[in-house]
């Protein structure tokens, strides 16, 4: 197949370090390297609560951790009395919690509390949560004074493995996600695997999603630790967490270490996003989460590889048995063309209308799948007739995507497991994708 010439490839194995899959005595320690904007990402159990874990930090009168409503109860206390030795005044200010969050106002109440507060150009800000609180966190402290430091800690395992780490800060627009931001490094990661006994399963399976996709972008020895420790890392053990979260943080330091604001090889840690943030759009955002939409999407642009004569079907179908049994769904939806809260979202929508309209359809969604089992049944017949998920709709929603350039979709596909690449594919073999792991009968409800 001649499509491979047209491939940009990003081959980084050779200079990752090897995959150790022996969690550290004493924690461990993951650098960001950006010059004089490096910093460390901290992995281990009980760090948030100890004094200790935030020595060296720049000096400040001031610290305001920024958190939500869902997660001030359960960690703010114990991050307040571990900073209490280290600066004179603590302060917490506890957002809304939701995407439907993401916005203007929440960032005014962050610098309503700042400005209030008196607080001066040294303030630390600490972003407890979440990648939504990360995101918004880290936007305000960039902006604040121009520019005040800040450290994430964040406490679900999307935020762990992917949203904290990087620098990219954002609110959303009524007319797009993450549309309006900057790129700013936090001083410090702390990730302190004690905050997910907390966290929802379904919560669980959507970070495991972005744990996932760094084995065939980058590491496949990781990819197999993966199929061996699903289980124990669904079960919440703490050394199989501690390593898949150094494994991913590893590998996203050393991309974003090479491409801090994504000219190049960073846009391969879109593995599945592109077709997930189709998911995204048709349904109405929050209807999948996040990590639930890029579950199905690694298993598309998979089998796109596939089509592209990259890697064979057996490694589309280890891809789908692993997302699956991350409790992740694995069959492609039917998608409408014109959902309410779809990418091309006319400028009359309103950022209330659409974020009651997703709030709503999260509860239920969560309300009828609070398994997390996902849905295993999808035939995967590769017929390519269409009688699944409607492909016009799907294209409409990736051309659209933020990511595509001058409508031209760009996926991230497999040049080889381990190894990402960049690559355009003809609407027709997109569409034999799309119906190859679509059913009739995965409605929305089903997933
Ligand atoms: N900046 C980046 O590079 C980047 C990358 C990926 C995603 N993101 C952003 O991250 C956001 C998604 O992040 P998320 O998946 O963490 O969602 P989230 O922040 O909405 O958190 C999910 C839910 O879990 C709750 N929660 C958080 N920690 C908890 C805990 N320990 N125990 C119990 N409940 C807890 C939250 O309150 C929320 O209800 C999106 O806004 C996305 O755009 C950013
Ligand atoms: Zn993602």
């Amino acid at each position: 197949m001649n499509a491979a010439s047209a491939l940009t490839r990003f081959d980084i194995t050779a200079s990752l370090p090897a995959f150790d899959p022996v969690p550290a005595a004493d924690g461990d320690t993951v650098q960001i390297d950006l010059d004089a904007r490096s910093y460390p990402i901290r992995i281990g159990s009980g760090l948030l609560g100890q004094p200790e874990t935030w020595d060296g930090l720049p000096k400040a009168r001031q610290a305001v951790i920024v958190t939500n409503t869902t997660v001030q109860p359960l960690y703010a206390a114990q991050l307040e009395q571990a900073l209490a030795p280290h600066y004179a005044q603590v302060r917490t200010v506890a957002l809304p919690d939701g995407e439907q969050y993401k916005t203007w106002e929440s960032l005014n109440q962050i610098f309503d509390a700042l400005l209030g507060g008196q607080c001066d150009r040294k303030t630390v800000l600490f972003a407890l949560g979440g990648g939504v609180v990360g995101d918004m966190t880290g936007f305000a402290a960039a902006c604040y004074m121009r520019g005040v430091p800040f450290v994430q800690v964040p406490t679900t395992l999307l935020a762990q493995v992917d949203s904290s780490v990087g620098g990219k800060t954002a609110i959303n627009h009524p007319l797009g996600k993450n549309m309006i931001g900057a790129f700013y490094q936090p001083r410090r990661v702390v990730c302190d695997m004690d905050t997910f006994a907390t966290l929802p399963d379904r919560e669980l399976s959507a970070g495991l999603a972005e744990v996932i996709k760094y084995g065939p972008i980058a590491d496949m020895a990781f990819f197999e630790w993966l199929e061996q420790n699903m289980e124990k890392l669904r079960a919440r053990d703490a050394d199989a967490l501690r390593v898949a979260v150094r494994r991913s943080c590893q590998i996203k330091a050393w991309v974003v270490g090479q491409d801090e604001q994504e000219s190049g090889m960073r846009a391969i840690l879109n593995y599945g996003h592109t077709f997930g943030h189709a998911i995204e759009a048709g349904l109405g955002f929050g209807t999948w989460l996040h990590g639930e939409a890029v579950g199905c999407g690694m298993v598309l642009a998979t089998e796109l590889s596939a089509r592209l004569g990259l890697v064979d079907g057996a490694f589309v179908q280890r891809v789908r048995n692993l997302v699956q049994r991350a409790g992740l769904p694995v069959l492609a939806p039917q998608l409408e063309e014109d959902s309410p809260a779809s990418a091309s979202a006319s400028a009359s929508a309103s950022a209330s209308a659409s974020a009651s309209a997703s709030a709503s359809a999260s509860a239920s969604a969560s309300a009828s799948n609070g398994n997390g089992n996902g849905n295993g049944n999808g035939n995967g017949n590769g017929n390519g007739n269409g009688n699944g998920a409607n492909a016009e709709a799907w294209l409409h929603h990736m051309r659209v995507d933020k990511k595509a350039e001058a409508g031209q979709i760009r996926f991230v596909v497999i040049a080889q497991p381990g190894e990402a690449a960049l690559a355009t594919a003809p609407d027709a073999l997109v569409a034999e994708v799309i119906a190859a792991h679509s059913n009739p009968h995965a409605c929305l409800m089903q997933r």
